[in-house]
């Protein structure tokens, strides 16, 4: 196989890069020696104080930390001592809420500042948080809320209708906080501004997020205040963040990205963060790193597809000279993609791979290393990866498997929120088994090739195709649902659903009478209305672009849906094997 590789020349660099030499580093690298990178308290450690609060003492006091920038152009900045201050009210409003130590408090919140100040808070009080898109819709947070016990939800007015609909499911639920209702903003306005910070071990719990797998509803990965440790190292030496950069993560908080490296990893650097609060767009995009003179900047392969589309004629309106290092993160980065970037930025995108359940990112592009356009890159020091086969021995190079990793690692998930035989599940004969395959080449870098299960990734965004058939199923029309991930040039994967519609709901139809036109038609009106259906339950980005009714479904003996089967007939590949098959 032919690799494009990305030579890197003096032009790559501005500066040096913090890590200057990867392969020496690799080898003697041993994570206590990178303690003295955070600030103890006799052995313990709070992740929010880390992050923000010890800037405070520093010259960075007066250093913004929060460029806010809304959809409408509505904009704030906040120093390292705003930003400390104001989680300090969050932390003194749930205490006053009597928010313990390990009490859940959900964040259900657009990109606004008090997303990020509550976010801190919570970690400050020692509490645990939990954050929610604000594209869910009731399914998705009851079953988060539910599992969680959480005792608090922070949300917008706007938000807070979904909540309402479901608040009598949610027991344990006790305190509805709204930010921009009148009695909470009259709090914060006299609540004391200092907090003292909890002192915790490094392994007590400090946030969770729910994530899909092949079955079943999501599971809470919960992640401990020593995660901090990696999410600081990572961002220092991949996205080689420095006290001179303006740095923008396109994530939201929702996911695992905006937690490591738009709070935690990146504030702990120092760096001055942008934080976009509206819906991509390509021209905004822009504008945004133009006016904030962005020089480091994390996104994702769909994101970079979009702006593709729009061509490289649009990057040349705007002066995006101060751009100075690009990474990616979340699903696979085409080599077209790296390409683009190259032509339109003059600089590559390094991919970066981990999950919400590595914490960090565990493989990835360095500065100061060249790229194998497409490859994923090497493991960060402090971590071993390799490549098993099923039955957990590792390959030769060259060789496709599971992409493993070798735990400890101090972003590693503490656990599955009340399921520790499924945290148990994610380990075979001492390795950490990823769930994605792919491969090591001679020197090191690894490959993709893609999931060892039916997980879905569209946009980038993981979507369990359980979540997806439940919330089908729930509609009248629709006896059955399997729903699978088909490949899309632009957004990686979309959500294709194969639904067995209801023999009453389809005579219905038919019942209707007219001709066989206006019955495709009355079939293509039902399509929209379940697309739509999912979307208003379930969330927001969650729902089947495309749908085909179909009269029957693979199954196993035992009734489980063959999700592969369905794939391979939508990609016109071999089934494989059908041994297992009910009848077909
Ligand atoms: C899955 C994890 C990654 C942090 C955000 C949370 C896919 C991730 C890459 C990459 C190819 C990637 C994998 C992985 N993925 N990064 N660089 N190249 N695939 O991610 O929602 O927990 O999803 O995303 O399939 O298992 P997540």
């Amino acid at each position: 196989m032919k690799v494009d590789l990305y030579k890197k020349t003096a032009k790559d660099f501005k500066s040096l890069p913090n890590l200057e030499d990867y392969e020496k580093t690799y080898k003697t690298f041993e994570w206590n020696h990178m303690r003295h990178e955070l600030a103890w308290f006799n052995g313990k450690i709070n992740a929010a104080y880390n992050a923000v609060d010890r800037h405070v003492d520093t010259w960075r006091k007066n250093k913004v930390a929060l460029y806010w920038e809304s959809e409408n152009g509505t904009t704030k900045q906040y120093t390292f001592e705003q930003v400390a201050r104001e989680s300090n009210k969050f932390g003194n409003i749930l205490k006053s809420f009597d928010v313990e130590r390990g009490d859940r408090v959900f964040l259900f919140l657009p990109r606004i500042p008090e997303l990020f100040f509550a976010f801190l808070g919570i970690l400050k009080i020692g509490a645990i948080a939990g954050t929610l898109f604000s594209a869910f819709q009731e399914q998705a947070l009851e079953d988060r809320l539910a599992n969680s016990g959480a005792k608090v939800l922070i949300t917008t007015t706007e938000l807070k209708t979904r909540v309402d609909k479901i608040r009598k499911n949610l027991p344990d639920l006790k305190h509805l906080l709204v930010v921009d209702s009148e009695s909470f903003t009259k709090s914060l306005e006299s609540v004391e501004k200092d907090l003292t910070i909890a002192q915790m071990d490094a392994d007590d719990y400090a946030f969770m997020l729910y994530t899909s797998g092949t079955t079943g509803k999501p599971k809470g990965v919960v992640h401990a205040h020593r995660a901090l440790l990696q999410e600081h190292m990572t961002a220092k030496w991949v996205l080689d963040l420095k006290d001179s950069d303006t740095y923008w993560c396109t994530a939201d908080p929702g996911w695992v990205t905006g937690i490591a490296y738009e709070i935690l990893g990146s504030w702990s650097c120092g760096v001055s963060t942008v934080v976009y609060g509206g819906r991509f767009d390509p021209k905004r995009w822009y504008e945004i790193l133009q006016k904030y003179k962005v020089s480091v900047w994390y996104t994702a392969p769909t994101a970079i597809r979009m702006l593709m589309a729009k061509g490289s004629d649009m990057v040349k309106q705007f002066d995006l000279s101060n751009l100075r290092h690009l990474c990616s993160v979340g699903e696979p980065l085409n080599p077209e993609a790296v390409k683009w970037g190259i032509h339109a930025f003059g600089k590559p995108f390094h991919d970066t791979w981990w999950q919400t359940e590595t914490g960090a990112m565990c493989l990835v592009n360095y500065p100061c290393l060249d790229i194998k356009i497409g490859s994923m890159g090497k493991p960060f020091p402090g971590v071993k990866a390799a490549i098993l086969d099923d039955s957990g021995r590792q390959v030769k190079p060259l060789v496709e498997g599971n992409i493993a990793l070798k735990p400890p690692w101090p972003s590693l998930m503490k656990t599955i929120w009340r399921r520790p035989q499924k945290f148990e599940s994610y380990f075979t004969n001492d390795w950490y088994i990823s769930g994605d395959r792919g491969w090591e080449d001679k020197d090191g870098y690894f490959w993709f090739v893609g999931r060892a299960d039916d997980v879905i990734k569209t946009s980038g965004e993981r979507v369990g195709p359980f979540e997806v058939e439940s919330a089908l199923v729930e509609h009248p029309a629709v006896i059955e649902a399997g729903v699978i991930g088909k490949p899309d040039a632009l957004r990686g994967e979309i959500i294709k659903a194969f639904v067995v519609l209801n023999k009453n709901y389809e005579l219905r139809i038919s019942a209707k009478g007219g001709s066989a036109s206006s019955r495709k038609n009355e079939k293509e009106k039902l399509k929209e209305e379940l697309s739509l259906y999912v979307k208003k339950h379930l969330a927001g980005h969650a729902y089947p672009r495309e749908i085909e009714f179909i009269d029957k479904l693979p199954k196993t003996r035992s009734g489980k849906i063959m999700r592969r089967i369905l794939k391979a007939k939508e990609l016109g590949l071999p089934i494989g094997d059908t041994s297992t098959l009910e009848e077909y």
